[in-house]
C-alpha cells in the first residue's frame, strides 16, 4: 500500500512541487501526496496542488492559540489518513500536541546549515556572517525552532557578489534534491536514531504507522489527560 504524505507550506510551494515531481517519476516509490495545507489562504503552493489534482486545503491561524490551530491540522491530516508529514516553508512551529501526533513521522527543510542560521532568513544571515560555504539541512521536527536529527545536507558555495537572491537560488536547487532522499530514506523505514544522529541502516527498522496506531497513540493521551 502506498504511503500517505502530507505536505504543510505557507508561500511558494517549490519544495512541495519538487516532492511530487519525485512522487510523479518514482523517484520516491509507493508514496502519494495526499494533502497539501496551509495557514495561508493566498499561498502559490495551494494553487499548484489543486492544478496537479490533489488535495488542497487553507486552514487559516487567524485568532487561534498555537495548540488550538495544531488540533485543526492534525485531524486534518488524520483525516487523509497521512503516514508522513513534510513542512515546506511552513512558517509556524509546531506545538508538542503537533509532534506527539506523528512521532518521528514529520521532517522540515531550511536553507542552512543547520546548527548555523536557524529561524527566519537563513541565507542573509550567511551572507552577513560571511560564510564561504551554506548549505540546506532536512531534519526530524522536535518541539523547538530547526532543530531535531539532521536526515540530510547538502553544501553550497557562497560566491563573491552573491545577493540574498542568488544565493538562495543556488541552495533551493539542492534542497529540491535532499527532502527528495530524505523522504524516500524515512518512508523506507531503513534508518535508525543514536541521540541526535540519524544512522542508515539496510533493513528496515521502523514500520509505518498506521492510522490504527495513530488513533491508539491519541487515545492512550486522551486517558492519561
Ligand atoms: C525554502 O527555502 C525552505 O528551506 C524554507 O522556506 C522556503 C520555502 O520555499 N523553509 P518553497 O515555498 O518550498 O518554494
Amino acid at each position: 500500500m502506498s504511503k500517505r504524505i502530507g505536505v504543510l507550506l505557507s508561500g511558494r510551494g517549490s519544495n512541495f512541487e519538487a516532492l511530487a515531481d519525485s512522487v510523479r517519476a518514482g523517484r520516491i516509490p509507493d508514496a502519494e501526496i495526499s494533502i497539501v495545507i496551509s495557514n495561508r489562504e493566498d499561498a502559490h503552493g495551494l494553487l499548484r496542488a489543486a492544478e496537479r489534482g490533489i488535495a488542497a486545503r487553507a486552514i487559516p491561524s487567524k485568532g487561534l492559540e498555537r495548540e488550538a490551530y495544531d488540533r485543526l491540522v492534525v485531524a486534518a491530516l488524520n483525516e487523509a489518513r497521512v503516514d508522513l508529514v513534510c513542512l515546506a516553508g511552513f512558517m509556524r512551529l509546531l506545538s508538542p500536541y503537533f509532534v506527539a501526533a506523528f512521532p518521528g513521522r514529520i521532517l522540515n527543510i531550511h536553507p542552512s546549515l543547520l546548527p548555523s542560521f536557524p529561524g527566519l532568513e537563513a541565507q542573509r544571515q550567511a551572507l552577513d556572517y560571511g560564510v564561504k560555504f551554506s548549505g540546506c539541512t532536512v531534519h526530524l521536527v522536535d518541539e523547538n525552532l530547526d532543530a531535531g536529527p539532521i536526515v540530510a545536507q547538502a553544501i553550497v558555495p557562497v560566491k563573491p557578489g552573491d545577493t540574498e537572491e542568488t544565493l538562495a537560488a543556488r541552495i533551493l536547487s539542492e534542497e529540491h534534491r535532499i527532502y527528495t532522499e530524505a523522504v524516500r530514506l524515512v518512508l523506507s523505514g531503513k534508518f535508525r536514531i543514536e541521540g541526535r544522529r540519524v544512522l542508515p541502516t539496510t533493513e528496515p527498522t521502523t514500520k509505518p504507522a498506521t492510522k490504527e496506531d495513530q488513533e491508539e497513540r491519541l487515545a492512550g493521551r486522551a486517558k492519561r489527560g
